[in-house]
């Protein structure tokens, strides 16, 4: 058998051996929403560290645990915590979660992360429903040999943030009265920050943000069969356009202040989602 899906069915197994729960949509909490496990009615968690092989994270910030629970009457399993390219796992430990949670039932990936803006419109505080990603200059998550039990080898990428998904999220944010932007995110590897030149191109290659996370996992996912969405919250407006130099503690800063609007946003936007 493929080693990287012996690998998941190992990790599935661990998990499995914990908790008989099965989630519907899973979420990745991105920095600033470490503290959205408040709004679930938790029934299980499992610590990564409790599963072995499985990528634990090293930024600051970002814990890491699997929460399980309700929001509304939405079973969910939650990201509290993702592992980043940058720090050094192979990119099929990356996205290892992320196919996890698929084997585990859900049918429905939810991203969320902290960005830099690009689009001169965009203001740090802003939130951005995620239409398309870039992949750049990170390896595709499903290079080497394909994992035929999960999909296809040449997969089809021509929607994978779902416009019915999109539909609910922008219901979502009307009725609790949100702004929201809508645009492209473009994944770096990072960790760096980007330069004003790197902004500069990602802006002519249609980007709107940039970040360092959730391209490589939304095509994990799509190849999967998970109907992904996601929302970015503009943590910074990126180098060159920011008048000062950015730091991680800035995004931090801007990401924590963002978090109960974001977190208004989520609940809404799941209890939406999982209706469909
Ligand atoms: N660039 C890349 N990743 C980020 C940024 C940024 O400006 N802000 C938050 N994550």
């Amino acid at each position: 058998m493929n080693l990287i899906y012996e690998k998941l069915l190992k990790c599935r197994d661990i998990v499995r051996s914990k908790t008989d729960f099965v989630p519907k949509v899973a979420l990745v909490l991105g920095s600033g929403l470490g503290g959205y496990a408040d709004e679930i009615d938790v029934k299980a968690t499992v610590n990564y560290s409790e599963i072995e092989g499985f990528p634990v994270s090293t930024v600051p910030g970002h814990q890491g645990r699997f929460v399980f629970g309700n929001v509304g009457d939405v079973p969910v399993v939650v990201m509290q915590g993702r592992v980043h390219y940058y720090e050094g796992y192979p990119m099929t430990d990356v996205v290892l979660p992320i196919r996890l949670m698929g084997l585990l039932g859900a049918k429905v990936l939810f991203l969320t992360n902290a960005c830099g803006g690009v689009n001169p419109s965009f203001a740090a505080g802003d939130f951005m429903l995620i239409k398309d990603s870039i992949l750049f200059n990170v390896p595709n998550p499903l290079i080497g040999e394909n994992i035929e039990e999960l999909g296809t080898r040449f997969p089809d990428m021509s929607e994978i943030y779902k416009k019915d998904l999109r539909e609910q999220i922008k219901s979502a944010a009307q009725a609790i009265g949100v702004k929201m932007q809508e645009g492209v995110y473009m994944q770096f590897t990072g960790p760096s920050f980007e330069t004003p030149a790197d902004i500069r191109f990602s802006a002519t290659a249609g980007a709107d943000v940039v970040g360092m996370s959730t391209a490589c996992e939304a095509i994990a996912a799509n190849h999967m069969g998970l109907k992904v969405c996601g929302i970015s919250c503009v943590s910074n407006l990126a180098a060159g356009i920011s008048k000062t130099p950015l730091t991680h503690d800035e995004v931090q800063e801007m990401a924590d202040k963002s978090a109960p609007q974001f977190k208004a946003l989520v609940t809404e936007s799941i209890k939406r989602i999982g209706q469909l």
